[in-house]
Formats: C-alpha cells, structure tokens, sequence
C-alpha cells in the first residue's frame, strides 16, 4: 500500500476527524481563508475542495457564501462519505468527487465543473512526492478563474528543531488533555508514543513554506504569501491575475 492510501482506511479517518480540533489554532487557519477569499471583489460562486475529508473548508466557504457551488474531491471514500453527511443541507449545490489529483489527468475530470473562483486545500498536497507538488500548484492555477484564489492550509517542514518540538508539544497535550475528558486512562507517555508511532506519519512529505511560495510565483499567482505560520503549520497561496 502506497503511504499515502492510509487514508482510504476508516481507522484512519475516524482517528483524523476525532483528533482534528487538537490542531493548533486550527479554527483562526479557516479563518484567515475566509478573509482572503472575502478580498475578492465579487462574492465566490464556485469552489473546488481539494483533498476535501470531511468537507471541512467547503462547509466554512459555504458559510460564508451559501449559494456558492462547489466540488469536494478526495480519493477516500470514507472520508466522501463523510463529507456528504455533513454537507447535506447543500447537497444539490455539490459535486462529490473520487478522484486522486497525483494522477495528472485529474484535471480532465474537474474541467466540467470549472473554472473556480476559488480551490482550497486542507492538509492534503504534502502526501504528494515534491516532484508532484509543484504541477500540482501548475494544474490548480489552470483551473482557476482570472482572479480566483488558491490556497492551501498545510503540514509545511519548519525550520528549526525547536519548531518540529513545539509542535509535537502542542499536538500531545491536546491530545491528552482529549483523552483525560473522554475519561481515557492512557498516561500523557502513552499518548505521546501513539502520537509519535501514528500509521499515517509516514505519509507526510513536507516542504518548507518560503520554497512552496516561490513555485506559486514562478507558476504566475500574485498576491502570493504566507498568511499564517504556526509551527509547522501554514496559510499560503495566490491569485491567478485578472
Ligand atoms: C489530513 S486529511 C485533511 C482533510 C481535510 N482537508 C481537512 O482539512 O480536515 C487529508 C485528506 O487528503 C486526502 N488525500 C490525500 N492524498 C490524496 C490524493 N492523492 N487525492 C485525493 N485526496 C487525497 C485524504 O484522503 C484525506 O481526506
């Protein structure tokens, strides 16, 4: 099983979406999305959710836009089931998609429900080879309307061994402090070796920020940054010029 099809595993899913809120400043990420696409100067009629689980950014961008359409894409048929359980309530303005983008022709399928004024991205592209990541920024940018947004909150590699520490910190705490209020008995030892040893670690192939963002202007977005940083976690993307 390639590292990255762990996430096909209902295991798997069910562990992600319990442990989610443990992720550091997790809801000010979503956040700072909303207020980028909010710079747009018309509201956002059509989005595409990239690597969707359980629907999570699409659910916020509708939020916010309630009439926008959208397609939510992953090639994890737990994680789809997922997304249209809590999307529901804007089932007949949404595509759910199986599809897997490190395939290249992934486009081909999106080009029907394109362009996008907006493609977002949950902590999914770094399971891809660097080599993939960069075409894949290349692939997002095509689908993009003239003054559509990418962007991407990401597992991105910090810099610093301190950072890498910190984070691994913040994550054992939460989800200790998880396991203390579901009446769990596991020491914080315990928690911190099952953090430590999770099955889907080694699925992540992480990439600096700084590098990611000189790829998204070398592709030819504007406005490109990183919005937010927390340990080694991002904000970053761009905009296709008008
Ligand atoms: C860590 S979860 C994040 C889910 C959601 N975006 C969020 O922010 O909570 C990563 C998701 O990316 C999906 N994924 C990973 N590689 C993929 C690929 N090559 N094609 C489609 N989906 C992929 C996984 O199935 C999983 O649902």
């Amino acid at each position: 099983m390639a590292t990255d099809e762990v996430w096909k595993l209902p295991a798997i899913v069910n562990r992600f979406l319990s442990s989610r809120a443990a992720i550091p400043l997790a809801q000010e990420q979503i956040g700072i999305m909303i207020s980028i696409l909010g710079s747009s100067e018309t509201p956002i009629q059509n989005f595409l959710d990239l690597g969707c689980g359980d629907g999570i950014l699409g659910a916020a961008i509708l939020g916010a836009y309630p009439s926008a359409r959208g397609v939510l894409a992953d090639f994890s048929e737990p994680m789809l089931d997922q997304a249209r359980l809590q999307l529901k309530d804007y089932a007949g303005q949404l595509v759910f998609k199986n599809l897997d983008y490190g395939e290249t022709d992934w486009i081909n399928s999106m080009k029907p429900h394109g362009l996008f004024d907006a493609v977002v991205s949950g902590y999914s592209i770094h399971h891809q080879p660097d080599v993939r990541k960069r075409p894949i920024y290349e692939e997002i940018f095509s689908l993009l309307e003239p003054g559509g947004w990418f962007i991407n909150i990401e597992h991105i590699a910090a810099e610093s061994k301190l950072a890498i520490d910190l984070f691994n910190k913040h994550i054992i705490d939460s989800w200790y402090d998880m396991e203390k209020k579901n009446g769990g008995t596991k020491t914080r030892q315990e928690v911190a070796d099952t953090f430590m040893n999770r099955p889907d670690k080694d699925s992540n192939i992480l990439l600096s920020v700084s590098i990611q963002c000189e790829w998204l202007r070398e592709i030819g977005y504007e406005e490109v940054d990183c919005y937010f940083r927390v340990y080694e976690l991002a904000v970053f993307g761009g905009r296709r010029p008008n």
